[in-house]
């Protein structure tokens, strides 16, 4: 627990600044550990009145016999060699007496730590390792949920699931919207795409092969996600972008494979930097603005030429004029890839040959985007609630 205080304290301590709650947190921390250091008081406390009953009662036992002994010997009921006999015994028998006990405190608190290993190498397994991962015979493209439902595991007190069931074909190639009001459990859908979560019930096909049974190396070179939260790596603009590239490629292939997905995705900012696309980012290195963070991690889903595509609102923190760009570029990318974006603006509902409708757990309606416009009351309402090109309604929130 203090552990992960420190840890949140630290990752977020920009806003804890920014807040003043510097002497707050602080104040939690030193809580914690003076809890910390109780429970290793107790501890000690335990295990020493331990030690002292272990190793107490068996000399006391042994000094009461003494003195029974004596007092035998003296009034001639037992011999001086019948008693010096009983403690050569005891002392010998002492020993491994006292190794069993030690033996036994040893087995129980390992059986403890191994049933605990055990537990998560098989949670492991069961996501890891299918046991028998298979390549599907084509690599048409598709992707397929069906009657998918989902919910997380840790959300005991709800009984709802975010997904209900889901049923969904994106046809090999096709660009598909999903749209939603916020918290609809859109993020949760992209997850299972690439089994980064694992659907609780149901099943999600790509290339018309369940996920589970794919080998999970294979089916994730398949699919390149940009996800809402960008995380790059603290490497070089270069090594971002080329991270999930295809390995197979020559120095020259690369180059024009960087500089293809730094087109697309409008980073063309990474060369004016000091060293180029070799500037390092990231924690030792420069540190870049929201947009730019969203325009690297979007040209390294290009760069990983996936014939999967699964993107997460990648240009919410684009200016207008930037996102009218970058969609026009990616129009050409997206149209031999399939895609699954989610769209927060309607300007990348544009971008979709089809759109997705996602409400209380279920694909309420699938259709153009004009289509449902015309046909759905929730549409409406929904694409009325995301910002206008010109007027973003969204606050970009520091994470
Ligand atoms: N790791 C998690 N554990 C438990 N619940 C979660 C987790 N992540 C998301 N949720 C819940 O799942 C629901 C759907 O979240 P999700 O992030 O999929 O919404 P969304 O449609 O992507 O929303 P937005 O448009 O704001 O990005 C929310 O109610 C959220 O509280
Ligand atoms: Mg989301």
């Amino acid at each position: 627990d203090l552990a992960t205080a420190v840890e949140e304290s630290v990752h977020g301590i920009r806003v804890i600044k920014a807040f003043g709650r510097g002497p707050h947190v602080y104040a939690g921390f030193s809580a914690q550990a003076k809890s910390l250091q109780e429970t290793e008081i107790t501890k000690a406390k335990t295990l020493a009145s331990f030690l002292l009953t272990v190793v107490a009662v068996p000399e006391t036992i042994l000094g009461i016999g003494l003195l029974i002994g004596i007092a035998q010997v003296a009034n001639g009921t037992l011999s001086v060699g019948s008693l010096v006999a009983y403690f050569a015994i005891a002392a010998v028998i002492a020993g491994p007496v006292e190794g069993m006990g030690m033996l036994l405190g040893m087995t129980l608190s390992t059986k403890t730590a191994l049933d605990r290993h055990f537990e998560v190498m098989d949670s492991i397994n069961d996501i890891d390792s299918p046991a028998q991962p298979r390549v599907p015979a084509e690599r048409d493209g598709s992707v397929k949920l069906e009657h998918v439902r989902f919910a997380y595991p840790d959300t005991a007190g709800s009984h709802r699931p975010i997904l209900a069931d889901i049923n969904l074909e994106i046809r090999p190639g096709e660009t598909m919207a999903l749209v939603g009001i916020t918290g609809s459990g859109k993020s949760t859908l992209l997850n299972l795409v690439p089994r980064l979560h694992e659907a609780t019930a149901g099943e999600v096909l790509i290339h018309g092969q369940d996920v589970k049974d794919w080998d999970l190396q294979e089916l994730r070179t398949e699919i390149a996600v940009a996800f809402e939260d960008t995380t790059l790596f603290s490497t070089s603009i270069r090594g971002n972008v080329l991270l999930g590239a295809p390995e197979n490629l020559d120095e020259q292939q690369r180059e024009a494979l960087l500089a293809e997905a730094l087109d697309v995705a409008q980073a063309q900012f990474a060369y004016a930097l000091p060293e180029g696309v070799d500037t390092l980012i990231g924690e030792e290195g420069l540190s870049l603005s929201g947009g730019q963070r969203q325009r690297i991690a979007l040209a390294r889903a290009i760069a990983a030429r996936p014939s999967v595509l699964v993107l997460d609102d990648p240009l919410s923190a684009l200016d207008v004029r930037t996102e009218e760009l970058v969609t026009e570029r990616l129009r050409e990318v997206l149209a031999g890839t399939t895609t699954l974006i989610v769209a927060h603006r309607p300007s990348t509902v544009m971008l979709a040959d089809r759109v997705a409708l996602l409400r209380d757990g279920r694909i309420d309606a699938v259709g153009s985007h004009a289509h449902l416009l015309s046909t759905n009351e929730h549409y409406r309402f929904v694409i009325a609630s995301l910002d206008d090109e010109d007027q973003p309604a969204t606050v970009e929130v520091s994470r």
